[in-house]
């Protein structure tokens, strides 16, 4: 691929470009507004463009989780959503979970767990998990796991994760049953 096609088309474009899309983000509580090429995606955005690099890109294929963040409070693949489809809507990635020094709880109960490894996974995860929690579905410990089975981890720290996301939905009286 001729490298400069490849930056022409991966992001925002200069003002009054034919080719911009004006969108409005509230990403972690600060509004962005931006000119965007159409087909630029919400974690190219927020990784090349806005430097929140805490969201990974994984496979990029919708297949790894590793780029899961908040809109509205649910949980995406930010991999597959064109930021287009997303003007005005609220975005939370792990930059945008701790309130100051204080550690949101499910991060701390990650650090406790000690729920990674290389940690590559780990801001999907931690994303995914709020997520869950938002949708109040999980009643078991088996539905935690059925839950997050769209994020994975190269290094097999399921384990610590489950007894990490068990922890802070207990904590916000949202705990399964056993
Ligand atoms: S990078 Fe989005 S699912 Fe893998
Ligand atoms: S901690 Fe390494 S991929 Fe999950």
């Amino acid at each position: 691929m001729n490298p400069s096609s490849r930056d022409l088309g991966a992001g925002p474009v200069p003002a009054g470009s034919p080719s911009g899309v004006e969108i409005t983000l509230e990403v972690n509580g600060v509004e962005k507004r931006m000119q965007v090429a159409p087909w630029t995606t919400l974690l190219d955005l927020l990784r090349e463009y806005l430097a929140l690099t805490g969201t990974k890109k994984g496979c990029d294929h919708g297949q790894c989780g590793a780029c899961t963040v908040l809109v509205n409070g649910t949980r995406i693949n930010s991999c597959l959503t064109l930021a287009v489809m997303k003007d005005g809507a609220k975005v939370t990635t792990i930059e945008g979970l701790a309130s100051g020094e204080t550690l949101h709880p499910l991060q701390q109960a990650f650090l406790e767990h000690d729920a990674f490894q290389c940690g590559y996974c780990t801001p999907g995860q931690i994303c995914s998990a709020q997520g869950l929690i938002n949708e109040g579905k999980a009643r078991t410990l088996d539905d935690i796991r059925e839950l997050m089975s769209g994020n994975l981890c190269r290094c097999g720290a399921y384990t610590n994760i489950l007894a990490a996301i068990e922890q802070a939905m207990r904590a916000s009286g949202k705990g399964p049953a056993r």
